[in-house]
């Protein structure tokens, strides 16, 4: 069996999915999360593209160690001296430095010749190479670029030391075909393509992300980029936990596997899907809803009589929790705590305390507390400290025969301010008070508003997508009350545009 490297791409081209953005501590959790996952190398962000970003890769290299943490950079000398510099701390460190090779790129984007690409590639692998041994080179929009020149590309960055050479299909063009033997030219045609390890990035926009990236594996690719729940630009890149359950399901085709615990996918799925906001479709191979469920009577009986006739992989292969065993009042700190990192969150000992004190109010509210109420609970509540907008207080009044007025009470910056505003309906009145204190140009581009579980009592979930100067932000909140989940839901995409302003 070949071990195939999984590099995951989740906090920085995952991240560049419209409405995906995540703030520092969520990008830490996630960065535990994908340890526990057994990534082998985590990109975390593009350093030079915002402070947020550094700050992210620099938390997560001093925060999660035992694994190669990546950062981002142009070709550029103040884009490898910045990744450099967020990567201090990390025990392991990668430099990923890339320009275009496709003279599409070279034309338009760059306006450089060939000859200027080579050399300002070769450039930056020797500059990353005073920082780390460790270097990644990306030929953008490989899949487009003339392959002689390719070869030539990767010959001279491997010369100078490129230990990875990663053949990214940026714009979801190639098909499997293709791809598999443009790897295969590359093993052929570059004399010293053996210093390095091959890797693939491939794009979904014609869905064949998965399969471009394990055709590639198949002719010799060694590390394949992805991210979960294939997030990313535009239709998203290469789904990780496709590509690893592939290799795993059809060891004896592939003869290669990962490091990847893959009882951990399912909860990094949740993870991911909680902090972005992003809803796994339901039909979604391995994580989603419907993976496992057998509707047709006679699917449901030949897994009945024996799981392999209708079964190709088991629910628990992939972490999906067998314990369906509800939480409430009664229980105590241990099952919650146990329970929350069945779900994949690991909490530090204050968040725990935090969650505990959620988890206890929501009881009192609600007599069984089920996985999904958990995750909302936790994403909601104990993720989102040290915010922009908080919500201190809510009240609203409302009724067939009453003008429907709220009353909203924000901290902003530290300061709180108070404001009484009346509206067309309930949620209409609190989003007019929190864009009356917040000032907030944002259009409101989409509502939605769902029961997590069943009953009256559930937790309502809200997910909003505002937009403004060219920023897409999702948010969402959930509460017993959904005009509470609402307010959140509204607060919570406003301090992630917050956060993309600070950015641009
Ligand atoms: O899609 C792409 O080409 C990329 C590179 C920066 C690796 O994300
Ligand atoms: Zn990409």
């Amino acid at each position: 069996m070949r071990k195939i490297k999984i590099f995951d791409t989740t906090l920085r081209d995952g991240e560049q999915s419209p409405g995906a953005s995540m703030n520092v501590e969520e990008k830490i959790q996630v960065a535990k999360q994908l340890k526990k996952l057994g990534v082998d190398i985590i990109e975390a962000g593009f350093p030079i593209a915002s402070p947020g970003d550094f700050e992210a890769v620099n938390r997560i290299s001093k925060e999660v160690k035992g694994i190669v943490v990546a950062g981002l950079c142009r070709a550029r000398d103040e884009d490898i001296e910045r990744a450099a510099e967020a990567l201090i701390p990390a025990e392991q460190k990668r430099i990923h430095t890339f320009i275009a090779t496709s003279d599409i790129h070279l034309k338009h984007k760059l306006r450089m010749d060939r000859q200027q690409v080579i050399e300002a590639a070769v450039k930056a692998v020797k500059k990353a190479r005073q920082y780390t041994d460790d270097v990644e080179f990306s030929a953008e929009d490989a899949t487009r670029s003339d392959w002689d020149y390719l070869c030539k590309v990767i010959e001279e960055v491997i010369k100078v030391g490129a230990t990875t050479v990663n053949i990214p299909d940026t714009v979801g063009y190639t098909i499997p075909q293709e791809y598999g033997e443009l790897i295969e030219y590359i093993l052929n045609k570059v004399p010293n393509i053996d210093k390095a390890t091959i890797s693939v990035h491939c794009h979904n926009d014609l869905g064949l992300a998965v399969a471009n990236s394990l055709t590639a594996i198949l002719k010799g690719a060694g590390q394949v980029e992805c991210t979960i729940n294939g997030i990313g630009e535009r239709a998203g890149n290469a789904a990780l936990e496709e590509i690893v359950m592939a290799l795993k399901v059809r060891g004896d085709f592939f003869k290669a596997d990962t490091n990847i615990v893959t009882q951990e996918i399912y909860r990094t799925s949740r993870l991911i899907s909680k902090i972005t906001g992003m809803v796994v479709q339901p039909n979604k191979a391995i994580v989603g809803a419907n993976a496992f469920a057998h509707e047709a009577g006679i699917h449901q009986d030949g897994v009945l009589k024996e799981r392999t006739t209708y079964e190709i992989m088991r629910p628990e292969d992939i972490g999906i929790p067998s314990s369906k065993i509800v939480l409430g009042k009664h229980s105590g700190r241990h099952a919650f705590k146990k329970r929350l990192e069945e779900l994949g969150f690991s909490l530090s000992e204050d968040e725990l305390n935090r969650a505990f004190d959620r988890f206890k109010k929501l009881a009192d509210q609600k007599k069984y507390i089920f996985n999904e109420d958990l995750e909302a609970l936790v994403s909601d509540e104990v993720l989102r400290i040290a915010e922009f907008y908080n919500l201190i207080d809510l009240e609203v009044s409302s009724g067939t025969k009453k003008k429907p007025t709220a009353t909203v009470r924000l901290k902003i910056n530290g300061e709180e301010k108070q404001i009484t505003v009346s509206g067309d309906g309930p949620v209409d009145s609190v989003y007019k008070a929190i864009t009356e204190l917040t000032g907030s140009k944002a259009e409101l581009n989409k509502f939605e508003i769902k029961a997590i579980t069943g009953g009256t009592d559930a937790l309502g979930e809200v997910t909003v997508i505002l937009e403004e100067g060219g920023h897409t932000v999702r948010g969402h909140g959930s509460d017993t009350d959904i005009i509470v989940a609402s307010a959140k839901a509204y607060i919570n995409a406003l301090n992630k545009l917050a956060i993309k302003n600070k950015k641009s």
